[in-house]
């Protein structure tokens, strides 16, 4: 379980997250949801230790967050990968960067790494795709070698920023499957995304965030008092009668 204790956080005097006491049991498939600037990919960085936590405490199976994060790693999956793609690598050059982590300083990759690798490329339906230059690959197989990067590093927390970016409705429709397959295998996964009508049929447990948090909750997932009170004014529903 992840428990966020007493969060507050700050850039240049101004609130970005406030008040954030949140636990995410293990197992669920969570979404974080918010509008723009809400401070979802902040709170993601802050539980992942990118950056430097202010006030509050995040503690993961019962263990600080920094002792925890000594033994452990996540599987994350970044807001926008600020990789180039001219840069001369395969799709199993990508994915095997999932485990760089777990090797003793100096030492390369082997044959048995790449076997895993490509393994986890099949489950993620990109194994055809190994020895292609990443820069070949369409947004959604990119998407799922990074997914696949993510998966490979082991861990039971599943992070994900916004994975659906740039990716077409098929597209994001089979790669939510894929994830809920991870899930129903035992990995807790968190994604950001703005995308309100997959995530109604695939998640289990609503994080609604803007600066604070409206709702945290496994009960009615997406409801158009949930939205108003997350989105404020910037969003504008249409009821539809049934
Ligand atoms: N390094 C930074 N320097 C200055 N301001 C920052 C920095 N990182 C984030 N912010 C500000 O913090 C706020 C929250 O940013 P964050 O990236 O967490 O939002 P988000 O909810 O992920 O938004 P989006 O949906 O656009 O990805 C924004 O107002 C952003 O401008
Ligand atoms: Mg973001």
């Amino acid at each position: 379980m992840i428990s966020f204790k007493d969060l507050q956080y700050q850039i240049a005097n101004k609130t970005i997250l406030e008040d954030i006491n949140l636990e995410i049991p293990d197992g669920v498939f969570a979404a974080i949801i918010g509008p723009n600037g809400a401070g979802k990919s902040t709170l993601i960085k802050l539980l992942l230790g990118l950056i430097e936590m202010q006030e509050g405490s995040v503690i993961i199976d019962g263990i600080p967050q920094k002792k925890w994060l000594k033994a452990n790693s996540f599987g994350y999956l970044p807001q926008r990968e600020e990789f180039d793609r001219s840069f001369p690598a395969t799709a199993r050059d990508i994915v095997l960067m999932g485990m760089a982590g777990t090797l003793p300083w100096g030492r390369r990759f082997n044959k048995e790494h790449e076997t895993k690798a490509v393994e986890v490329m099949h489950m993620c339906g990109i194994g055809e795709k190994a020895g292609a230059q990443i820069g070949s690959l369409s947004g959604g197989e990119y998407q799922r070698v990074l997914l696949a990067r993510a998966i490979l590093t082991d861990s039971k927390y599943l992070i994900l920023d916004e994975p659906e970016a740039g990716i077409d409705r098929p597209g994001v429709t089979s790669f939510f499957k894929l994830l809920k397959k991870f899930n129903e295998a035992g990995k807790t996964i968190i994604t950001v995304s703005h995308d309100l009508h997959t995530l109604s049929k695939y998640c289990t447990f609503l994080i609604c965030l803007n600066r604070r948090l409206h709702c945290h909750n496994n009960a009615e997932l997406i409801n158009a008092e949930v939205i108003r009170n997350t989105f404020g004014d910037s969003v504008r529903l249409i009821e539809k009668e049934y």
